[in-house]
């Protein structure tokens, strides 16, 4: 028994049972502060490895370490509450066996408590899948375009634009469906594509530029804000955040260089003398 309060997040057993009820909300998130804003409206928040390109000016996810996802992972968990948080499995942490994949995802789980994990791939992956959850690890999969094989797919690239992709594409929905994952992410991929594998599958769809049939819908929160430089064709910017901290920091420097900042109400006055102090000093005269 736990000595604190337990806090009622999501579980991922919660998010599979919205398919179908309603629309699943969700956001990456990196960062305490912003954790606790999305928190509120959003059912899970995925620590992506895209945290690699937003945060850490990497140009693919391929360099990000499991020890970062850890770091974020844990500052997301300390911001929010409510949602169910689940961090990606970067580049080379889980591909080469499920044993492999079960060490680092227990890694991710133990050190965050964090309720799942991601991982990109689909038929591929599944008995991989199966072994995580068989073992006590939800898996979200992430099919369609999968950024951690971007050399492979020539770069960030939509696929399933004909036809004659979506058999594999429904093959890997299925597959991953079929060893256990609570949900899919589907990336960069027709809407018509989208919406069959969406009625096809019996666990939520969530889509990244996957149109409006999917069961839910994922951003990555930089992107959205307007603070990332340059966004693909499926982001709606929903702020101007970029612009906001722009203007804030011009703002600043315009300040300090023309001694406006810091005025008088941001500084600090002595402390009052002291009564016994003042006594000594009375008794001296
Ligand atoms: O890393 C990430 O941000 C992701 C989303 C694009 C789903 O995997």
């Amino acid at each position: 028994m736990s000595a604190q309060t337990p806090v009622r997040r999501l579980t991922a057993p919660d998010i599979a049972a919205k398919k179908g009820v309603e629309t699943i909300i969700s956001l990456t998130a990196y960062h305490a502060h912003t954790a606790a804003i999305a928190d509120q409206y959003c059912d899970f928040l995925l620590v992506g490895d895209s945290l690699g390109m937003v945060m850490h000016g990497f140009e693919s996810t391929l360099p990000v370490p499991l020890e970062l996802m850890i770091l974020h992972g844990k500052a997301v968990m300390r911001g929010a509450s409510k949602a169910l948080i689940v961090v990606d499995m970067p580049f080379g942490s889980y591909e080469e066996s499920p044993e492999i994949a079960f060490r680092n995802a227990a890694a991710i789980i133990k050190e965050t408590q964090v309720g799942a994990v991601k991982l990109e791939g689909g038929a591929r992956m599944a008995d991989t899948i199966h072994y995580l959850t068989e073992r006590g690890i939800p898996v979200m999969a992430h099919i369609g375009l999968t950024p951690q094989s971007i050399n492979v797919m020539g770069g960030f690239k939509v696929q399933g634009r004909e036809k004659a992709q979506w058999k594999a594409l429904e093959n890997d929905a299925d597959a991953v469906s079929k060893a256990g994952a609570f949900a899919i992410v589907l990336e960069a991929m027709p809407e018509t594509l989208a919406k069959r594998i969406t009625k096809a599958v019996p666990i939520p769809t969530i889509g990244i530029g996957a149109g409006r049939d999917c069961d839910g819908q994922i951003l990555v929160m930089e992107d959205m804000l307007g603070l990332s430089p340059w966004v693909p064709k499926f982001v709606k910017k929903f702020g101007t955040v970029g612009a906001a901290i722009n203007r804030a920091i011009k703002g600043y420097a315009d300040e300090v260089r023309g001694g406006q900042f810091p005025a008088s109400e941001h500084t600090y006055a002595m402390k009052a003398p002291q009564k016994k102090a003042a006594r000594t000093a009375r008794a001296k005269r």
